[in-house]
């Protein structure tokens, strides 16, 4: 009952606050409101309930159901598929891709009522109760993600890139499901959202064998699916509501680290390092690092990076504003989990309005800048200088 009644209370305040908000003052206000129940189907909290379930099946569903699975996780969290198809002979993107479109326009709401009936009906299946209903078992992960390790607790949700072995480079299927769970962060319960890596690297940045996909359409097909992907990518960045943090475990590469002005805390271990070689990629600024890093870092430093690939230790990009702190690699862990610990217990509202607040004077100017960037990649991927470039890693002759 006083939990009943303390949600009531938070919705009351919610309203009030909300009838003060003017819209042309406040354009793009984003509360912190997932207690609030949906407003059909199925609950976020039977939807969270549903995804713990998943994780406790004992059969393997089988493909089909896997692909229903992942098709109605994507609508439940991301909405109507509107990325490209992948190309012919990405099998298992493209299989997860025509599930996924194959729903169609249903709404969000009606995504997770099925969601819910499917995992209930495999639970059933199995002799346990589809409609118990139970709270998500702290830092249980989402299983949906196959390149990133998703959890909850303590009031923080982790993004952790998991692809270790390959230096957690960023694929296709990953900067989606990074997507998908910075916009499932944004409404859950949590406080604060961290990304961080699995294994000795944060992240080697854009995993080079995308350039090896080829769809259907050809090499400009691929620049414009790759472009438009980007855009979206960077653009969650820039529209995230809630306090983001990097917990920076080891050397970080490209995108990971332009990404990193976008963020509201980064925390990084004196082992990490900070590297941009676009130049000698034959490609391009992104990440709006062409107007962040000039600000943050002025002119020079920046153009050191950005044109001539100047990697950087923890301590320098700390000293140039682009880490917020350095920690020992033997306490970096528990220092940093300590502090956002803490950091996670402030109120949510008041953090989020205040960072909305902060960002809201550049968003749209991070948006041109994001847009203009992505244009210019998108032609230098079919240059040869990038072509050869990558080539050149793949022999194993690029010294980065
Ligand atoms: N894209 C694709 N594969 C990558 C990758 C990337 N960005 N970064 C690392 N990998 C792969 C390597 O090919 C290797 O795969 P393999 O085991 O199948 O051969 C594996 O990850 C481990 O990398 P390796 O190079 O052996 O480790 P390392 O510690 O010697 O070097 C890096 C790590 C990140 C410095 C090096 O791999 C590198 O320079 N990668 C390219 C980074 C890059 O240019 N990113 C794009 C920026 S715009």
């Amino acid at each position: 009952m006083a939990g009943v009644a303390l949600k009531t209370f938070a919705a009351r305040r919610l309203v009030h606050l909300s009838r003060f908000a003017r819209p042309s003052l406040v354009p793009c206000l984003k509360l912190h409101t997932s207690a609030s129940p949906l407003r059909m189907g199925a609950s976020v909290e039977q939807f969270e309930e549903a995804k713990s379930k998943l994780s406790t099946l004992k059969n393997d569903p089988g493909n089909e159901a896997k692909l229903k699975i992942y098709a109605l996780f994507k609508q439940s969290t991301v909405g109507c598929c509107s990325t490209a198809r992948p190309g012919m002979l990405d099998f298992i993107n493209r299989a997860k891709w025509d599930a996924w479109n194959a729903l169609g326009d249903i709404s969000q709401e009606d995504a997770r009522q099925q969601y819910c009936d499917l995992i209930g009906s495999l639970v059933a299946a199995e002799g346990g109760s589809a409609t118990s209903v139970g709270a998500q078992p702290a830092g249980s992960s989402s299983s949906q993600y196959e390149t990133l390790l998703v959890t909850t607790e303590n009031n923080i949700t982790t993004i952790k890139l998991n692809r270790p072995t390959k230096k957690n480079a960023i694929t296709t299927e990953m900067y989606n499901e990074i997507i998908a769970a910075l916009e499932q962060a944004s409404s859950d319960s949590s406080v604060i959202t961290v990304i961080t890596g699995a294994g000795d690297f944060y992240c080697s940045g854009n995993d080079l064998t995308n350039f090896t996909k080829i769809p259907e359409g050809g090499l400009e097909q691929m620049a414009k699916q790759g472009g438009e992907l980007l855009r979206q990518y960077i653009k969650t960045y820039i529209d995230f509501p809630k306090p983001l943090v990097a917990v920076v475990n080891g050397p970080a590469v490209g995108v990971s680290v332009t990404v990193l002005a976008l963020f509201d805390l980064v925390y990084a271990t004196e082992r990490a390092t900070f590297h941009t070689p676009f130049s000698q990629l034959g490609q391009s600024a992104e990440g709006c690092s062409s107007y962040t890093f000039p600000k943050m870092m002025g002119h020079a430093k920046a153009c050191e990076m950005l044109l001539f690939n100047k990697k950087l230790t923890a301590v320098q990009a700390c000293d140039l504003g682009l880490v917020t702190e350095v920690f020992p690699d033997s306490s970096f862990q528990k220092e940093v989990w300590t502090r956002l610990k803490a950091y996670a217990q402030l109120p949510p509202n008041s953090l989020s309005l205040s960072k909305q607040l902060i960002r809201s004077t550049e968003r749209e100017l991070l948006h041109r800048v994001n847009d203009a960037e992505v244009e210019r990649l998108t032609e230098r991927w079919l240059s040869d200088e990038c072509f050869n470039a990558v080539m050149n890693f793949f022999q194993g002759r690029a010294k980065l």
